[in-house]
């Protein structure tokens, strides 16, 4: 298959890539390699998929509607998975502008794109962060989705809904990936596990907010790409007589949502025990209240995604950690 990636260059992007690299796929990358972190691990990622002759890649901006048409046009591509995004929850508190120009802006691109190129399927990273203010737990697909608690939650609501228009409007298929917390080697410097490893190597302090009461479905980055690549496969059928229990799927339009999760519920505090087990160091904890716009639990049902791919994410976060300090070990000491 020709497969165009947007955000290559970034955590989840990377691991894809170099997966359906290995698999024989002609890929098209796509990345404005920007400086939201540190720009070296994304070189490091993009020199590791540069060794490969099926692949390609573009330097750019998703609001640079031009230069990404001329790309995607030129490519040709079947499938489009649309990963590129300003993430994180608590950036999005000082920068919020960021997360309209990228998330909105850059997603509406791509999804016009797609439908000029007439890509068999479109896949589009949006979050667990969408289920917001919800307390019903596991949190499944067919829940109502409608209290955002950030401004990168509520862009990537809105990208959802963005989606369903267009899919409707021009029977375009989509599938919205909600992933779960994503961890693992090569991972984001932004987040908790990498933050609290630097930290607690380095001898510093953690931020632990809420005083720790907080719960996190950790997912596994190999678990993740494995579960986006069978899902590929599975493109949205508008009026599918094959009716799958509890589908997410619109009734007017070949859209869907599918969680990628761990389906558990892990406690802050044990999981950084762990880590402080696998460096064999203890952490020094400051403790500090609820981060605003922050969600005490994500907990994943994705019974759809098994229906779907007879897949379901399954590492431990015990075994997770452990391959990350080894992956982080051999990176940066
Ligand atoms: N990692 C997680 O736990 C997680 C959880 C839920 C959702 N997501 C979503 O998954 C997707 C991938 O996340 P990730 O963890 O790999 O993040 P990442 O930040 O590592 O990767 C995103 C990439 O997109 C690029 N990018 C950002 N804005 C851009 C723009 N305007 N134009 C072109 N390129 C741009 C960045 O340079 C980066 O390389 C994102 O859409 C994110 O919102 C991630």
């Amino acid at each position: 298959m020709k497969i165009f990636v947007t955000g290559s260059s970034g955590f989840i992007g990377f691991a894809l890539t170099l997966s359906l690299l290995k698999k024989g796929h002609k890929v098209h990358g796509y990345d404005s390699v920007n400086k939201y972190y540190d720009v070296n691990l994304k070189y490091a990622r993009n020199k590791i998929l540069k060794k490969f002759n099926n692949f390609k890649f573009t330097k750019g901006l998703l609001e640079n509607e031009n230069k990404l048409k001329k790309t995607i046009l030129k490519f040709k591509p079947n499938i489009i998975i649309h990963l590129a995004a300003q993430a994180g929850v608590r950036y999005s508190l000082k920068k919020p502008r960021t997360y309209l120009s990228s998330n909105i802006i850059g997603t509406y691109n791509v999804i016009e794109i797609a439908n000029l190129a007439k890509v068999k399927h479109l896949l589009i990273a949006s979050t667990s962060s969408a289920y917001g203010a919800n307390s019903k737990s596991p949190f499944s697909e067919i829940d109502k989705a409608d209290r955002q608690l950030s401004v990168y939650a509520a862009t990537k609501k809105a990208t959802e809904n963005l989606a369903h228009s267009y899919s409707s409007l021009w029977k375009l298929p989509i599938t919205m990936l909600r992933f779960f917390t994503v961890y693992g080697p090569w991972g984001r410097p932004d987040m908790a596990l990498f933050k609290f490893t630097k930290a607690i190597i380095k001898g510093k302090k953690i931020d632990i907010y809420n005083n720790g009461k907080m719960y996190r479905d950790f997912t596994y980055i190999d678990d993740v790409v494995k579960a986006v690549e069978l899902l590929i496969k599975k493109i949205p059928k508008l009026n599918s007589k094959k009716r799958i229990k509890n589908d997410s799927i619109s009734s007017v339009a070949p859209f869907r949502i599918v969680n990628i999760g761990n389906q558990k519920k892990v406690y802050l505090k044990n999981f950084v025990k762990e880590l402080e087990d696998a460096l064999q160091k203890k952490s020094t904890k400051n403790f500090m209240p609820m981060q605003k716009g922050d969600v005490k639990l994500t907990f994943s049902n994705t019974r759809l995604l098994k229906n779907l791919t007879g897949f379901q994410p399954k590492t431990s976060y015990k075994l997770g950690v452990r391959k990350f300090i080894d992956w982080y070990k051999s990176f940066y000491l």
